[in-house]
């Protein structure tokens, strides 16, 4: 079961034909959600990136409405995939537990994130607690970690508290994308800039501090 859905930009999730917004795989996230938690399916599988939607360099629009708990909405982004996330209270309170097995726990590093972010929560890497907005590539060599938000023992870490894993050299991150001490992948995964047009809408591509774009508290 996939806790995934996935927009195409190409499809109309831009501000211009935002009308013609569509899920292309809703039924699957709604299915896949169980609390907070599910069974973790590689996004790949499902993203479907277009010619078109690559060169588009333009904002991106998402509805979060439906996004429940645990649930992981896929969009792209200049070709790039874009993970939000709806985070649980267990695994906002198990994130600052983390630190001291993290890299960069107070992402210090500032080619990972715009400062706004960084300002409103350098622990949670985000701009409302429970909403996450990654970039979904590892930082090592840019293949796709699969989400695995179940606060349980792995068999990649028995103490696992949420996050993803990418398979293809083992590296960690936690459910606010900071990587790991001891793995391969150098860095914490990339937040794009992005805000919130209301509470149900989010702007993926327009740094507000840059502009005149409003929504970011
Ligand atoms: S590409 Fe992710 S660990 Fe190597």
């Amino acid at each position: 079961m996939s806790n995934d859905a996935v927009i195409d930009p190409a499809e109309g999730a831009g501000p211009d034909n935002s009308g013609r917004r569509r899920f292309l795989t809703a039924t699957t996230a709604v299915v896949g959600a169980v609390g907070a938690g599910f069974a973790a399916v590689p996004f790949i599988k499902s993203w479907n990136p277009s010619a078109r939607a690559q060169l588009a360099g333009a904002p991106v629009t998402a509805d979060i409405s439906g996004l429940q708990e645990g649930q992981r909405l896929v969009l792209e982004w200049r070709g790039q995939p874009i993970w939000i996330v709806r985070r649980s209270p267990a695994i906002l309170e198990a994130l600052p537990t983390l630190d001291d097995q993290l890299r960069d726990p107070m992402s210090e590093n500032p080619e990972q994130q715009p400062d706004y972010i960084r300002e409103a929560s350098p622990q949670l890497r985000s701009l409302k607690p429970e909403i996450s907005v990654l970039v979904g590539l590892c930082t090592h060599l840019g293949c796709a970690p699969e989400m695995v938000a179940e606060i349980r023992p792995e068999p990649f870490d028995a103490n696992w508290k949420g996050g993803y894993f990418c398979p293809c050299h083992k590296s960690k991150f936690d459910m606010a994308g900071r990587v790991y001490q001891g793995v391969p992948a150098p860095t914490n995964l990339v937040v794009p800039p992005y805000y919130f047009e209301d509470d149900n809408t989010i702007v993926v591509g327009v740094d507000p501090s840059a502009t005149d774009a409003t929504g970011a508290a």
